[in-house]
């Protein structure tokens, strides 16, 4: 997709909630503390890496994406202090424990060889890795998910809450939370407002799952 209709789309109405909504789970996962340093994995056009710039972390930020028409709009729009790296999440161009946080949302799920990737996160991650995926069970997947998927989510990886739990077994990590959010994906007034509610009536079904995992100290991935 075009990196400034992928962009615009966190300007509409839906998408700005969405994208509220997304931000505001995996910032309660991530759990920064001041001066935190952070790679944003398959930062697109960098809405998520300005938003964890601005509220999350002090710290230095760096995105990284495949895709360099993504990561040239993602320069020309924000800040000069965050910075955006052109490389193959299968291969990330850093050292183990570069940054403190590493986060990754909605991109793991259009990368083959998923286990790869998780584990370059987990290699250059000194403290925590928070992975946004798109859930299976949920109301968006029958919508837009199935044969192939529709728009955006073309070829798109959809997992269960328990599968993207799974993602790091037998990585050297402990559990540290999850969650789900965007349980009626239309947007309207009505679902905005149910969607507190909806999320403690329905846990697990929201579209957006996060997950979150501790990295142990002194390991090596
Ligand atoms: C759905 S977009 C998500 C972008 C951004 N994280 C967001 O939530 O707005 C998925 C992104 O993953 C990137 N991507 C796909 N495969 C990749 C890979 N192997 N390495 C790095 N980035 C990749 C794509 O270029 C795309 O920008």
């Amino acid at each position: 997709m075009h990196p400034e209709q992928y962009d615009a789309w966190y300007e509409t109405q839906k998408g700005a909630w969405i994208g509220n909504e997304e931000y505001r789970l995996l910032a309660s996962l991530l759990a920064p503390r001041p001066g935190e340093t952070l790679l944003d994995v398959g930062c697109g056009t960098g809405y998520f890496t300005r938003r964890f710039a601005d509220k999350a972390t002090e710290g230095n930020v760096v995105g990284v994406d495949i895709d360099t028409e993504m990561l040239r709009f993602a320069n020309e729009h924000s800040e000069p202090n965050i910075g955006f790296v052109a490389a193959d999440a299968r291969q990330l161009p850093f050292r183990d424990k570069s940054f403190d946080l590493v986060v990754s949302v909605t991109a793991l799920c259009f990368i083959r060889d998923e286990k790869q990737a998780l584990s370059e996160m987990l290699r250059v991650a000194r403290r925590r890795v928070v992975l946004g995926l798109l859930n299976r069970h949920s109301l968006l997947y029958l919508a837009k998910g199935r044969r192939g998927g529709r728009g955006a989510y073309r070829g798109a990886r959809w997992h269960t809450p328990t599968e993207a739990l799974h993602l790091f077994d037998g990585m050297p990590v402990h559990h540290a939370g999850h969650g789900t959010a965007i349980i009626v994906p239309g947007g309207k007034n009505w679902s905005r407002r149910l969607e507190p509610l909806l999320r403690r009536c329905l846990p697990g079904s929201g579209a957006f799952i996060a997950v979150a995992a501790e990295v142990q100290p002194n390991s090596r991935s």
